[in-house]
Order: C-alpha cells, then structure tokens, then sequence
C-alpha cells in the first residue's frame, strides 16, 4: 500500500480563537495591580482554545509527522530505539511529576534512590568509579568532561603547557566544539585505510601540549577501535587524558567497557541508549562518569548514602561547581533507570547483539548496490555511499521518506562522500530490515530527474534548504 501522510493547512495555535475556550480565572487578572506598569506589556495575545480544538490541532499536526511509533527510525548516530511505554507512563506518575527539587532530603528519598541506584548501574556497566547525573545533554557532558581535564590539569600545574585536545576526523561535531567551548586548541587526525585512529598519526599528534583525546567507540563509521589499549597506552604514557564519546555504547553494553579500554572519562546519552527518544529538542540526559583519580573533580552534587538514607553529597573538594540547574533531568533519569531494571545485565547484552547483528545483516545485504567503504566488520550502525549508483543520499532519503520509512542521516561522517549512516537498532525485525532494504533498492530505479521531485506523499514537499538556512524566520506576529 503506497504511504500517504495527512496534510491539513494547519493554523498556528495562536492564531486560533474557539467558543468555550480556556479563560483566566478572575484572580489572576486581579493579581494585575501587584505588577509594576514598566513590566506589563501593552498586548500579550494568548491562545483562548477550547480543549477539544487543542486536542484536535495536536492531533492533525501528529498525523503531519513521522514517528518512532509509526515504524523504523534508522538515524545512525542517534540511536531511535524501543522506548518502552512503561517508562512513560512510569514518568508521567503524580508522585514524580509534583515532586520540587526544593524539598527537604527527607521527603524526597524515592527519587534520591532511584538517582543513587542509577548512578550505580551506570557505573557498572561502563566500569567506572564515580558519576554525576547532571548534564543534559550528550554535548554538555562532553563540555563537563572537558572542565574536569581542564581543572585536572589546573590542580597538577599542567594547564599552562597542554592546551590541545586530540580527535579524529571520523568525530561527531560536537567533540571539538566542546573542546573548543572548554578553552582548548583542537588537534584533528586522519582516520586510517581502515576507518580506526591512524596510530602513526596519533603518535605524531600527541605532544607535551597534548590534554586528551576524544574518541567514540565504536566509532561514528561503526566500526570498533580495535587498537584501543594501545591507544590508551600512548595517551597516558605522554601523560595526557582520555575521553570516551558514549554516544555509541548501545553496541557494547556487557560486552566490554570504557573502563576496560582504558578510558578516564565517559559521558553516556541516557536519551539514546536508555529509553528516552532522541532528537527534537526534547529532554535529554548526558552523565559523566570517571575513575577515581578525577572522583574530586566532579560537578555537584552527587547521590549518596550513609546509615539514615540517601543525601545530596556536596563533598567533593575540587569539584568544577554546577554545569546545571538542581541534579540533573529526572525524567530522563527515571526512564533510563526503570529500563535498566526492566532489562536486567543479560537483556542490555542482548540489546547490543542484536543491534550489531542487525545492522551487520543490513549492511550486507545492501553492499550489493551499494559501495560500503571501510570493509571491517561493523558494529551497531554502519556508513553506506551512495555515489557509485549515481544517486544523491539526499534523493534517496527523500525516497525512503517518501515511501513510509524514516530516512537515515546523511552526509555524516564527513569522511564518507554521498554518506548515508544507519543505525538499525535492535528493535528493528528482519521484516522492517528488509523491507527498508527493498526500498533504498527501488530508488536506484528512478531517473534522477524524478526522484528529485520527492517528497509527494508527505504533508511537506521538497523544501528549499539553502533559502530555510539563509533566510531563517523564527519569529511570526499576529
Ligand atoms: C557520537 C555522538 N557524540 C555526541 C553526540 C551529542 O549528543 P547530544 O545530541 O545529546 O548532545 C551525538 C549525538 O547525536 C553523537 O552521535
């Protein structure tokens, strides 16, 4: 059946008006003399909409859209995964959402537990020794990771002479951009013929300036550092730091570890591996965990225990201070929490195999159009170019789109012309793998004149993305 999305001509929320809409209550606009003049404005036109016309809007606007539940959401690098719907419902409890961050300790012991509980799991599975929950994102836990390196080497008298941070070209943007937000020059090598560090160039990279290398494993092309520990090595034996990007972890968990490589320094995107979806702004949650040595350096607080309960531990005595507001974002928190608990050790094993086996039976079976360099064996996701079929990645995505399947990211890694980077996930069917196969293939068979008019079936067409980037509009009146 060919896939038709809904298309209304939807009006802004603000620009709707309904009979029994919503009003203010009286005391509230009372409460008006209790504000001084300077700060009123002349006209704040709020939308008066009924429930029902709210309802409804949102609906159509859903039915405009393209989501996790509706099918396939094979983004490489974003990891659109199975996000149970006990972990929303869980979220959406009274006893979770009426909780304020201002309470006294002793009242709000659940939450500190499952904060503490979760610290703990996150520790197991990367094999670190100290967490904290607070960064939001996966780039403000690099940004944070960044900080504790940079008070590291403040407090061991360093910072004046190792001004670089290291990292490949096959690295997702955000890494030099944290790294450049933390003060450091960044330091770009080559990727091997193999798509892993190129040891010799690191070697040549890594000097007395040097503060750490940042890295993902498996890296954005999928494939797995396999010379890691000897990576490690080099890192430390010039005394320099090591920083693991857990943006990938979906593809190692119970299998190894950061810890394990070597590394001093993990964030984890708690919005990709555990249950929370990622992409569209929504709340994210980015921990740091690190080995001891930098257990000191810590944002705060952290969780912990003593003999009468649970207790925010503002002890640590070099800690770089808050990188956000309150402990971090408990939703997110309570949902990567409740899915660990839900899978248990051997079920978050089994999530990583299969993400592997899926993209691995993916990716062979589409090298049979498809040019995919980088020939080892892949891990999670893989990158695809489109190039030896004489079709744009662009074009092809719009197919897929176009044809009822979320479309991969495209033109990332850098390295890759023509890249198309997909990330099954686990929760992918051999079905839904060979169904998106079977599509991707049908495009190849479209003059390029007519893909390039695609999307049809959508409630958008083709949109003019040179103008969208250049003559942005981010504000309406009314
Ligand atoms: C490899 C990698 N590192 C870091 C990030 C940044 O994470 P976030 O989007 O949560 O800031 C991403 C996000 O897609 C990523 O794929």
């Amino acid at each position: 059946m060919p896939y038709q999305q809904a298309k209304y001509d939807e009006p802004l929320i603000s620009e709707m008006l309904s009979l029994n809409s919503y009003k203010l209550p009286d005391y509230l606009s009372e409460s008006e003399t209790l504000i001084p003049d300077s700060l009123k404005r002349k006209s704040l036109k709020l939308p008066e909409v009924a429930e029902y016309d709210v309802v409804r809007h949102f609906t159509r606007l859903s039915q405009m859209n393209y989501s996790v539940d509706q099918g396939i959401y094979p983004l490489g690098s974003c990891t659109m995964k199975f996000n149970p719907k006990f972990a929303d419902k869980l979220s959406s409890f009274p006893a979770f959402t009426n909780g304020h961050p201002l309470e006294d300790e002793t009242t709000i012991q659940g939450y500190l537990k499952i904060m503490y509980e979760l610290q703990e799991y996150l520790k197991e599975i990367s094999d670190m020794d100290a967490i904290t929950l607070q960064p939001r994102a996966g780039a403000h836990g690099e940004f944070t990771g960044v900080l504790i390196i940079r008070n590291y080497l403040k407090d061991i008298g360093e910072l004046e002479k190792r001004r670089e941070i290291i990292i490949p070209d096959s690295a997702h943007g955000t890494n030099p951009a944290s790294a450049s937000m933390g003060g450091f020059d960044v330091v770009e090598i080559p990727s091997g013929k193999d798509g892993t560090v190129d040891l010799e160039a690191l070697k040549f990279a890594l000097t007395e300036k040097t503060a750490a290398l940042m890295i993902t494993n498996p890296n954005t092309l999928g494939i797995f550092e396999h010379n890691i520990v000897e990576v490690a090595k080099l890192v430390h034996e010039n005394g320099s730091l090591l920083y693991y990007d857990g943006a990938n972890l979906n593809a190692i968990m119970g299998i190894t570890s950061p810890g394990k490589m070597g590394f001093d320094i993990v964030h984890f995107n708690l919005h990709k591996t555990f249950a929370t979806p990622h992409g569209g702004g929504g709340p994210g949650a980015g921990p740091i965990a690190v080995k001891g040595f930098l257990k000191e350096f810590l944002p705060v607080p952290t969780v912990s225990k003593n003999d009468k309960g649970y207790f925010l531990d503002y002890s640590a005595k070099k800690s770089i201070g808050k990188v956000g507001s309150y402990y971090g974002s408990f939703n997110t928190i309570l949902r990567a929490w409740a899915y660990i608990k839900y899978m248990g050790g051997n079920g978050l094993k089994s999530a990583s195999e299969r993400a592997v086996l899926n993209s691995n039976y993916l990716s062979r079976k589409l090298s049979e159009k498809f040019d995919i360099p980088f020939k080892k064996l892949k891990k999670h996701e893989f990158v695809l170019s489109t190039e030896n079929t004489g079709k744009r990645a662009l074009d092809l995505a719009k197919f897929l789109i176009d044809n009822g399947v979320h479309a991969p990211t495209i033109y990332f890694p850098l390295i890759v012309h023509e890249a198309m980077m997909i990330e099954p996930t686990e929760s992918a069917s051999k079905k839904d793998l060979d169904a998106f196969a079977e599509i991707l293939v049908r495009g190849l068979d479209l003059s390029n004149e007519e893909i390039s008019k695609l999307p049809k079936n959508l409630a958008v067409g083709r949109v003019d993305e040179v103008k969208a980037a250049r003559d942005m509009k981010i504000t309406w009146s009314l």
